[in-house]
């Protein structure tokens, strides 16, 4: 018998423990979505963390806890003490991994102790799934926390098919240099198989650090390494276009949506969905559209900004202060242009629920998703299948994934504020026709290159790349 094994940071059950009681909640993130098919059918395990502090729990918990989501979930939990959270999550994944990746290189911290415990955690992955590993296992690594866990699960599995995908850029050779341990996890990262990542430009980053900085050769996007050959490969990932084209967009809504959307019918409305981040261009897309004001004022009392945020990473500092600069900065804008019946900026920092969202992107003329750096970008994507009468407009910044995609769609420069507040006017002033049509093309590509699609055409190159491997032994 042979099975998957999925194996990221966060599991897609989180755990709560409210006083004495323990919670769980499915994630019904990207991530989750596209590997439901084999997670629910298959013979299939995922391993992460459930998203609780160890410290908080005691021996009992933990004893339900892994009985509960081995047996109702098919997921083993790894858990993390408060100082490994620390250390390794908020530390080095959160505090030089994240920043360097996404080019912010003036905060990307390089700190020895939270290298170590970068070592460690991705050490007590390994050990945590090790008992469960058999002969003809397939195993895919997700993500940047746990570049290193391909490197160890090879040496002791010479054999398996190991995939890796990144979910987050991997930045061009000049950025990625900076990194003091960037051999390490390069070598880590080709125990894998497979390697993919979301757009050919990341692919072609990667290749270049491997060449120069381990001397690595590729031909044809497969590197020899060591006894066996390293397949490099764009996928770029998708959404489940099904449910949020279909989605009926009024079913299960919070009474607070329904008052919501209740507010927006005598406006325009552009719409904004991100975690809180500082990759996202946040404050850039507050000063944009306020330049977007103050360039054309035809639009005062017409036009709103509905800006939501979802709460992420609370208790690294860059997250903390960039709340601060958001709520500063969208004062100052409904400050100064605000009036008695009319304020531009609608800010709200808490999360939804997704039918909530569907309903919110369905009331929306524009979504405006300006990152400075995005691996890929799905909000953009669902904003598209939602709007399934193809009359809404994406203005998007070009530093997404996702721009590659999606070139029907406006594409600016995320640090041009004018080329936005043009972006902006371009959207809401498009003629019905030809909105439909551009949408029509994006419907069709964001259709079929699907979620499922994506999980299907990683777990098929990595059976090939197994294959060919066993030939040129
Ligand atoms: C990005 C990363 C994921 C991560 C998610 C949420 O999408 O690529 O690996 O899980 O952000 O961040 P968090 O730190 O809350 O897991």
């Amino acid at each position: 018998m042979s099975k998957i094994i999925f194996v990221s940071n966060r599991l897609p059950v989180t755990v709560k423990k409210h006083e004495s009681d323990l919670q769980y909640s499915k994630s019904i993130g990207g991530l989750a979505t596209g590997l439901k098919s084999y997670h629910e059918q298959g013979d299939t395990i995922w391993a992460g963390w459930p998203g609780v502090s160890s410290d908080d729990l005691n021996e009992q918990d933990m004893q339900t806890i892994d009985t509960e989501l081995r047996e109702q979930y098919n997921c083993l939990p790894i858990f993390l003490s408060e100082e490994e959270i620390q250390q390794y999550y908020e530390g080095f994944c959160n505090e030089t991994i994240w920043p360097l990746f996404h080019y912010f290189t003036n905060i990307a911290q390089y700190n020895s102790e939270t290298w170590e415990a970068y070592k460690q955690v991705n050490q007590k992955f390994f050990d945590s799934i090790d008992p469960i590993i058999e002969p003809n296992d397939t195993i895919w690594i997700h993500d940047y926390q746990l570049m290193l866990l391909p490197q160890m699960i090879r040496e002791k599995y010479p054999d398996t098919q190991i995939g890796f995908f990144l979910h987050i850029p991997f930045p061009s050779f000049e950025i990625y240099r900076l990194l003091i341990w960037r051999e390490e996890i390069l070598r880590g990262l080709l125990g894998a198989n497979l390697i993919g990542f979301h757009t050919y430009d990341y692919v072609r980053h990667f290749l270049s650090s491997v060449r120069r900085l381990l001397g690595k050769e590729h031909n044809l996007y497969k590197i020899n390494y060591e006894t066996y050959s390293v397949q490099v490969e764009a996928f770029p990932m998708g959404i489940d276009y099904d449910f949020f084209a279909k989605s009926s967009g009024t079913d299960n809504l919070s009474s607070e949506a329904r008052d919501f959307i209740e507010s927006t019918r005598t406006v325009q409305n552009i719409i904004s969905v991100d975690r809180l981040d500082y990759t996202k261009g946040l404050p850039e897309r507050i000063k944009a559209f306020k330049q977007f004001l103050q360039k054309y004022p035809e639009y005062h009392e017409k036009v709103r900004l509905n800006l939501i945020v979802a709460p992420s990473r609370v208790g690294v500092e860059a997250y903390d202060e960039l709340k601060r600069e958001i709520e500063g900065l969208v004062s100052a804008v409904n400050g100064q242009f605000g009036t008695v019946s009319w304020m531009p900026v609608w800010f709200f920092f808490r999360t939804f629920s997704q039918e909530d969202l569907i309903a919110f992107y369905r009331n929306s003329d524009v979504l405006l998703v300006t990152p400075l750096r995005d691996g890929m970008n799905l909000v953009a994507k669902e904003y598209i299948a939602a709007r399934s009468d193809y009359k809404g407009m994406l203005v998007m910044s070009e530093t997404a994934g996702a721009a590659s995609e999606l070139g029907e769609a406006v594409i600016v420069n995320a640090n041009d504020y004018g080329a936005i507040a043009a972006g902006i006017k371009t959207a809401l002033d498009m003629p019905d026709h030809e909105k439909i049509e551009r949408n029509k093309m994006l419907h069709r590509r964001i259709s079929r290159y699907n979620v499922k699609f994506w999980a299907d055409e990683f777990l098929e190159a990595l059976k090939n790349t197994a294959e060919s491997h066993v030939e040129t032994k």
